[in-house]
């Protein structure tokens, strides 16, 4: 099966299993991630889910919508590499997707 790279907020980086047609978010909180709040259920309204992707796999992620965009744009803590990882579908393509948990918001 695939795997995803998670960093925590705490440093550690660990390697979980993903399945194929669920969000990133969801990976994330079935690894027992549960600093990822995901308040909204992937809704894209709360941007709790937060996480900065890999720069190498930017490029090959669903292209961000315009309600993401405005989302991530209230968060004091965005970065270029910024996402909302409720609004990315894990597929095959997104092996070894490295990913670091964003701060509180
Ligand atoms: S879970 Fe709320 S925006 Fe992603």
């Amino acid at each position: 099966m695939p795997t995803i790279r998670i960093l925590d907020r705490e440093g550690l980086e660990t390697a979980h299993e993903a399945a194929e047609g669920i969000s990133v978010m969801e990976i994330i909180r079935n690894a027992g991630h549960d600093e990822v709040l995901a308040l909204c259920g992937g809704q894209c309204a709360c941007a709790t889910c937060h996480v900065y992707v890999d720069e190498e796999y930017l490029g090959i992620l669903p292209s961000m919508s315009e309600d993401e965009n405005d989302l991530l744009d209230s968060s004091d803590h965005r970065q270029a590499n910024s996402r909302l990882s409720c609004q990315i579908e894990f597929h095959a393509a997104l092996t070894g997707l490295r990913l670091q948990i964003g701060p509180d918001e």
